[in-house]
């Protein structure tokens, strides 16, 4: 079958098997490996992308399911070298270790501080609670949106301060 769907700001049509999922249509189809593939039972929450704005696991949608809709991926998080907020968080606050759980944390995360800017602690873990991190025990993981939470609201308090009379 044929489906089309856009993807980081980037039409796409390919030929599919009706049954492949999303997240092999990222990875095999379009070449965008940074949405990774871990338990296939729906319980990690690595292959989390966005379809239309919503955070969903890949693994679980039909590719088929997404024609005529958008995904953004990690790849879309960052405009040009410039990276997203919530990536930088991740960095200065060692959000990651060794990286495998990263790209989906990143896609809930962003997701979280758009309709939430100033999220408590216990609304952070619930936030990721879908999803599985070997490695950071999470703390540091809440320690990088609350980062990205402060630092979001610092440069929206002086871009105000910028525009006022
Ligand atoms: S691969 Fe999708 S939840 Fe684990
Ligand atoms: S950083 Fe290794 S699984 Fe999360």
């Amino acid at each position: 079958m044929q489906v089309t769907m856009t993807v980081n700001g980037t039409e796409h049509t390919r030929e599919i098997e009706g049954r492949m999922l999303l997240v092999h249509f990222l990875r095999d189809v379009l070449g965008l490996t940074g949405t990774h593939w871990g338990c296939d039972t729906s319980n990690c929450g690595v292959c989390v992308v966005w379809l239309d704005g919503e955070p969903v696991k890949s693994c679980t949608v039909l590719a088929a399911m997404a024609g005529g809709h958008e995904v953004r991926t990690v790849e879309g998080l960052a405009e040009g070298a410039e990276l997203d907020p919530i990536q930088e968080g991740f960095r200065q606050c060692h959000g990651l270790q060794c990286g495998f759980c990263t790209p989906g944390m990143l896609m809930t995360c962003r997701a979280l501080l758009d309709r939430n800017p100033d999220p408590t602690e216990g609304e952070i873990r619930e936030a990721i609670s879908g999803q599985i991190c070997r490695c950071t025990g999470y703390s540091s993981i809440v320690r990088s949106v609350q980062w990205t939470a402060a630092h979001e609201a610092a440069a929206a308090a002086t871009k105000e301060e910028a525009v006022a009379p």
